[in-house]
């Protein structure tokens, strides 16, 4: 399950950075991007793991919406990487480093209907939306052209939330996973609410 991150990764005071930022500030840039990087992977081969893990009735609507999320995802991950290179530090992109580095536990649903995954998923997006947003307030006094990134980055994210949600929403509204806590929860609540 995504949650909301508490560590950034040091990495160090870059020997140049770019212009008008001083070295000092491009390394907590770097530092925030690397966190947001780490949770860009993780989604995108979340969302791989569940296009290939949906059965059940709406099985090729969920399949096939996941692909062009996962295709965005991983571009923004290219983006936040080269952003990174850019301010003068090195990108961490290797598994090991990310599982090393993340605070959140690995998606923890395997095989299950379309609507049990999203209602997990409605949580994944969650929080890495949420941390998102909080890059996003960390780089007001530091770095614009990274929040501008960033901002951009989230809006899409926020849209493919919800797409999630849309397929847990009643027409009056209501979530299916209102107040779920962990994965395992919101994925009973939109599996019952897919039989109701
Ligand atoms: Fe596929």
């Amino acid at each position: 399950m995504a949650k909301v991150s508490k560590k950034t990764t040091a990495q160090g005071t870059p020997k140049y950075t770019v212009p008008g930022l001083t070295p000092e500030d491009g390394a907590r840039v770097a530092a925030l991007l690397q966190d947001r990087l780490n949770a860009l992977t993780d989604l995108h081969l979340t969302l791989k793991h569940i296009h290939w893990n949906v059965v059940g009735p709406y099985f090729i609507a969920v399949h096939e919406m996941l692909d062009p999320q996962v295709d965005s995802v991983r571009e923004m991950s290219d983006t936040v990487a080269e952003r990174i290179a850019t301010l003068g530090l090195s990108p961490k992109g290797t598994p090991g480093a990310l599982v090393a580095d993340r605070p959140w536990d690995d998606y923890s649903i395997g095989r299950a209907g379309a609507i049990e995954h999203l209602g997990a998923l409605d949580l994944v997006y969650a929080g890495v939306i949420q941390d998102h947003r909080k890059a996003i307030e960390a780089t007001d006094d530091l770095d614009l052209v990274t929040q501008d990134m960033l901002i951009g980055q989230a809006g899409l994210l926020e849209q493919y939330h919800w797409f999630v949600r849309a397929h847990l929403e009643t027409a009056g509204g209501e979530l299916a996973t209102a107040g779920a806590s962990s994965e395992v929860e919101a994925k009973e609540r939109g599996g019952r609410a897919a039989r109701r």
